[in-house]
């Protein structure tokens, strides 16, 4: 007989969950305004806001923190992590920042300015603040199958190359590089393939543009070019990693993804002097270049997560996961972008709750269904994340209204996501008796979604 998939680790610690009562929940979300991100955690059952920072470190990061050098600069810490961002993404300069909205704001700090255009697959929400901050115009350049939630496509985080070369050719002037985010986690979490990678180094190379790498989830996007794309199923993940690096100058990282750690980012590039110029904004943001924001044990615990995240043991149980969420929710009906991504599951609202109206946030309508339902915190990527036009002040409503769930690193079993995937299909069985949703009592100028106040729409 076939042996079933097991994952490669076993548990050494853990930590308990909290269950509650629907009249509780009922309570806490009021409270809360209506917002997940508002909620305390002991008032979550099973927490999938985000799968950033929330993952479980291994028994080698932890010793690694042990031997963290705390030194204000030249720690050891510092120079042990420059040597593996060498050995596995292949750049010779990297500053440490806190976390990746970080590494965003120094490196952004010296390539943007009023008037620019970044072209880009579905730049990641904190990428377009920081960019629209600057008085620049983000330009989503992804392809438009994305937009079908019900279409297998092996890549379906790819750019299209057609409307990169058309803004390319239309705006160069005003381009200081193009933005690639891996995987692409606005579009569902989902891989860009090499083949679009070097077309879209090509395309830059032809307008004499650098190349930025958004790579939070750089490791995940290689395990699905090895498993999809033809030519790769023999190489090692670090093969792999190595050379979709090899087509950028640079990257910006959030560590607390595909680096297994709590806290944590870094810049890394092939040029001097974007170095030299970044690191006066990393000292006036961050910290000295030798820390950036992240003590001597973190910087520790993040080699040794860049190593661990790019094996394929590691990264197959992973995204088996996230597939096996899927699989049950296909079980019963429930709709999401398709196939499963590599970090979450983004559940189709729109197809679910079509009787509230996209002015009654839909996504978010759902999000809190599930949080009655059973304790479960996802998170809404859809209308309010979009945040409003900055010219015209009007909501952007996006083609797409998903219910993110994202899966902790290393974290919940698979009873868990059965537990998950039940609750979903009872939300998804009362759908129709869900015709209200909520409205917008008060929000921040941009990046609204962390802290917005909402009321039932009806009330
Ligand atoms: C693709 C992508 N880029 C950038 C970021 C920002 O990173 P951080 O949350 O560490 O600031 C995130 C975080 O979720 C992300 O998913």
């Amino acid at each position: 007989m076939e042996l079933p998939f097991a994952e490669s680790f076993r548990i050494k610690m853990v930590e308990p969950l909290h269950r509650s009562t629907r009249d509780k929940r009922e309570q806490w979300i009021k409270d809360a305004h209506y917002n997940l991100f508002n909620l305390r955690s002991e008032q979550v059952f099973i927490d999938l806001l985000t799968d950033s920072g929330t993952g479980a470190m291994s028994n080698r990061q932890w010793a690694a923190m042990m031997m963290g050098d705390e030194s204000y600069a030249g720690a050891s810490s510092y120079y042990n992590l420059k040597a593996i961002i060498k050995l596995i993404l292949g750049f010779d300069y990297f500053l440490p920042t806190h976390q990746g909205r970080a590494a965003e704001n120094v490196l952004f700090s010296v390539l943007i300015k009023e008037g620019d255009i970044i072209p880009g697959n579905s730049h990641f929400d904190t990428t377009k603040g920081h960019i629209e901050f600057r008085k620049a115009i983000a330009v989503d350049c992804t392809i438009d199958e994305a937009a079908d939630t019900q279409k297998e496509l092996p890549f379906k985080g790819n750019m299209c190359l057609n409307k990169l070369g058309k803004t390319l050719a239309e705006h160069h002037k005003k381009i200081p590089f193009v933005l690639v985010t891996l995987t692409n986690n606005t579009a569902g979490g989902q891989p860009v393939s090499l083949e679009c990678i070097r077309g879209i180094r090509a395309l830059a190379d032809e307008y004499k543009k650098p190349v930025i790498f958004d790579s939070a989830r750089f490791a995940e996007n290689a395990y699905f070019i090895k498993i999809r794309e033809h030519g790769y199923q023999h190489k090692t993940i670090k093969e792999i990693v190595k050379e979709m690096f090899s087509y950028a100058d640079g990257m910006t990282m959030s560590s607390k993804k595909d680096a297994i750690v709590n806290i944590g980012g870094f810049i890394a590039m092939r040029h001097k002097d974007w170095f030299d110029r970044a690191s006066v904004f990393n000292i006036l943001f961050e910290g000295f270049v030798t820390y950036g924001g992240m003590s001597g044990r973190d910087m520790n615990a993040l080699a040794v997560g860049l190593d661990e995240g790019t094996e394929f043991d590691y990264l197959e149980t992973r995204i088996k996961q996230v597939a096996y969420l899927g699989e049950q929710l296909d079980k019963y009906g429930v709709p999401y972008q398709r196939p499963a991504g590599g970090h979450a599951i983004f559940v189709d609202a729109k197809k679910i709750l079509s009787k509230v109206p996209r002015e009654e946030f839909l996504a978010q309508t759902l999000g809190i269904e599930l949080y009655l339902e059973a304790g479960i915190r996802g998170v809404e990527v859809g209308a309010i994340l979009a945040d409003r036009n900055p010219v015209t002040q009007e909501n952007r409503y996006p083609e797409l209204e998903f219910l993110r769930l994202a899966i902790p690193r290393r974290s919940y079993t698979n009873n868990h996501i059965d537990v998950v995937a039940a609750a979903l299909k009872n939300v998804y069985d009362r759908r129709n008796s869900i015709t209200n949703g909520y409205k917008i009592v008060k929000e921040a100028p941009i990046m609204r979604h962390f802290t917005v106040e909402l009321a039932p729409a009806s009330g």
